[in-house]
């Protein structure tokens, strides 16, 4: 990892081990972008700005301002000089002009990084993390903005933040701050992104990146279940093993926008930030925005290698939990069994039965609290209803500690019903337009989190119930999107910052959280996965994937998420069938591999499971058990995708020293007439011997030639192969 300034090319580059990014200072001014891919040990890479070659229109002189902007490789484009490509800076002045142009004046490069204030992100220590600073200004705006990157020693990732600050003497509104933006020649690039739906988050999909400008964002006030912040460019040929990807994630989770415009002179411009809609931010004298961080990585070696890069990046530099390297109690939760139908009686019965099989923890969902007994009440009444938890909380948690558990609570602290106690008080508290009919969802409005009286209040609340019995879990839920954006205690002109004060709000809440409850298991969730996202994580080491706890939908969940977010922050729960989304059966044994991929738990009545299922339990609780330390550290390749051969999922997780590996393999159809597949293996010593069931094989057979995997009678069965070193 190192970065350098050539002061005779005026060249910028970071380099990790094996990718490089280039940056150059243009007429003393302009910041161009150079290049971005596989590892280059020379600088003198400054002919790749193409300054020599001007329009080929003959009046024209190619040194004239505007075809220069409009042609040039920009790293930092902004809005109104004439670079007609999606700038990434757009400011409005006091006079209502919307332009800028920066200009370059000098930069700094540091050990270590920075943190951002008030934001999640990346972090590195002096020794294995180094940071360039670029300095630019507007003195006509009087605006100072520093471009921010850093490398990491043990990462092929690049991270990149801007810092936007007014030294002038009049405020000014900043319209766009996008964090990340980068120019290239097309090479014939496809888009990659995460879409879906509720109960069907982050499915993986692929298209061609034509003329014109494709994008994928959100703009519900959260990263959303519908398109992830994360985008890639690949090339066609791209697949796990090989073929080049540039990928870009968001470590944040509001509105976000990611990408990519393919202009007149086939250059592909990519970018990333928080979403312009619905976005201004009144930058007073004095003042400074921090646009948070996207994550950068660049793969030669195909799409397995970015996940990679993405997962160790987020394991060593991104979650702080204690809990991220350690295996998370195996838990039962009573929403899918009881949804809010319970008391006391129901989850100590739970509880007994799970403790019998060898699970750890009870978790509480939704329903204890005010007078919630459905939807439609109570949110924000952060007082244990103890008409259904008779004898009150500290005695439930007691009771449940006494059959050797542990005790987790569910709460969604960002919402308000307005049939509550707290509505009735505070009417203003909750997101609104005044004089407009405010939008409900799920019968719930939003609370105004961009008000420190509020998220104190709230707090304050939810730290008393947590102080008043031995909770060791939280489920931090958020069950709907944001709409009618006001805010009863903003100016006028700071409207447009509601969105981003409302998660800046979030992350202070829960930094809180983490902080006065150290020992505290958090676990972020949004109506399912609509919130899984790199800014979650830096606060909790796991995340509800999905609602949608089908172990075939699962597939394709899981398989999207776990393209960027290590396996070890993947809630997934066995559930009973059919199935409460979509009516499925599936064997009980592949619910259980299938949930195996994330942290692990239940979220059925088992008090009414079979002896026969009951005996699968105590074998998944065994497997969680010898098999969840390599899954949680090991390196995950995905082998095979049902999505793309219609017939079965494949993945595998191997050892750092690629002693021991576990091979899931799915068959979700049966084929008529089939014959048994040989399953190829990958990252194997090939110089080392395996065994797995039972027969000992070289590594480069298993790679090359593959294991065979017998084809079953039936539709979803699955089973995981454990394959050792000898
Ligand atoms: C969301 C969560 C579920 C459950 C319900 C409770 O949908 O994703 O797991 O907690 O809310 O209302």
């Amino acid at each position: 990892m190192n970065i350098i300034y050539d002061s005779i090319n005026s060249v910028f580059m970071l380099n990790t081990e094996n990718t490089s990014y280039g940056i150059a200072v243009v007429d003393g001014k302009y910041l161009g972008h150079l290049y971005y891919g596989e590892k280059l040990e020379s600088t003198d890479i400054r002919y790749l700005l193409r300054e020599d070659e001007g329009p080929r229109v003959p009046s024209v002189n190619r040194r004239e301002k505007g075809a220069f902007l409009d042609c040039t490789p920009l790293e930092y484009p902004e809005t109104g000089m004439g670079d007609y490509r999606e700038s990434a800076l757009c400011i409005r002045s006091l006079s209502g002009y919307r332009a800028s142009e920066l200009c370059y004046e000098g930069y700094e490069i540091c050990e270590g990084k920075p943190s951002l204030e008030g934001l999640p992100a990346t972090w590195g220590d002096p020794s294995g993390c180094r940071t360039l600073k670029i300095f630019c200004r507007d003195s006509l705006l009087g605006m100072k903005v520093t471009l921010l990157y850093s490398v990491f020693a043990d990462s092929d990732a690049i991270t990149r933040s801007v810092l936007v600050e007014n030294e002038g003497e009049e405020p000014f509104y900043i319209e766009k701050v996008l964090s990340a933006s980068f120019d290239m020649d097309d090479r014939g690039f496809e888009v990659m992104g995460l879409f879906g739906s509720w109960a069907r988050e982050r499915h993986i999909q692929r298209m061609p990146l034509g003329y014109g400008r494709q994008n994928i964002s959100s703009f519900r006030g959260e990263s959303s279940h519908q398109e992830h912040p994360f985008m890639a460019l690949v090339t066609p040929e791209t697949t796990q093993d090989a073929g080049e990807v540039y990928a870009m994630n968001f470590v944040y989770s509001g509105n976000f926008i990611a990408q990519a415009e393919k202009n007149q002179f086939d250059s592909v411009r990519m970018s990333m930030g928080i979403h312009p809609e619905g976005f201004t931010w009144k930058l007073g004298p004095g003042e400074r925005f921090t646009a948070p961080e996207v994550v950068m990585v660049y793969s030669g070696e195909g799409l397995g290698k970015m996940t990679r890069t993405f997962h160790d990046l987020y394991r060593n530099h991104l979650i702080r939990s204690p809990y991220l390297h350690q295996k998370r109690p195996i838990l039962i939760n009573n929403w899918e069994a009881t949804y809010f139908d319970f008391d006391e009686k129901k989850l100590l019965d739970i509880a007994e039965e799970a403790s019998k099989l060898g699970i750890e923890m009870l978790v509480m969902d939704d329903g204890w609290f005010g007078k919630r007994s459905s939807d439609d009440s109570s949110l924000g009444d952060w007082v244990v209803n103890e008409e259904k938890i008779k004898g009150g909380l500290n005695a439930l948690v007691e009771n449940v500690k006494k059959m050797g558990m542990k005790f987790g609570i569910w709460i969604e602290p960002e919402m308000i019903s307005p049939e509550s106690e707290l509505y009735r008080e505070h009417p203003d508290w909750a997101i609104q337009i005044p004089g407009r009919e405010t939008t409900q969802s799920r019968a719930q409005y939003v609370l105004d989190f961009s008000r420190e009286e509020v998220t104190d209040y709230i707090y304050e609340k939810i730290a008393a119930v947590l102080r008043s019995a031995d909770i060791s879990y939280v489920k931090w839920d958020m069950n709907r999107q944001l709409a009618t954006m006001g805010s009863c205690a903003l100016p006028a002109d700071r409207q447009g910052e509601l969105y981003h004060r409302y998660m800046l709000g979030v992350y202070r809440m829960q930094e809180r959280l983490i902080t006065d409850f150290p020992d505290l298991l958090l676990e972020n969730c949004s109506g399912g996965g609509a919130r899984f996202d790199a800014g979650m994580l830096y606060y909790s080491p796991q995340i509800w994937c999905s609602d949608d706890t089908d172990a075939i939908e699962r597939l394709a969940i899981q398989e999207g998420t776990a393209m960027i977010y290590p396996v070890s922050t993947m809630g997934a729960h066995v559930s009973v069938c059919p199935n409460h989304t979509v009516g499925r059966t599936t064997p009980f044994e592949t619910r259980g591999h299938v949930a195996l991929l994330g942290t692990f738990g239940y979220e059925l009545d088992i008090t009414k499971l079979s002896d026969e299922e009951k005996d699968l339990v105590k074998r998944q609780v065994e497997c969680y058990h010898r098999y969840n330390d390599l899954i949680r550290e090991g390196d995950y390749y995905r082998i095979a995708s049902v999505a793309e051969n219609g017939y079965y999922d494949s993945w595998m997780i191997l050892s750092g020293d690629r002693q021991k590996a576990l091979l899931f393999y799915i068959q979700v159809r049966a084929r008529a007439n089939g014959k048994s597949r040989f399953v190829r293996l990958k990252e194997l010593d090939p110089e080392q011997n395996y065994r797995a069931e039972g027969k000992v094989y070289s590594g480069q057979v298993l790679m090359r030639a593959g294991l065979r995997i017998p084809a079953e009678f039936g539709d979803f069965v699955s089973r995981i192969i454990e394959i050792e070193a000898v």
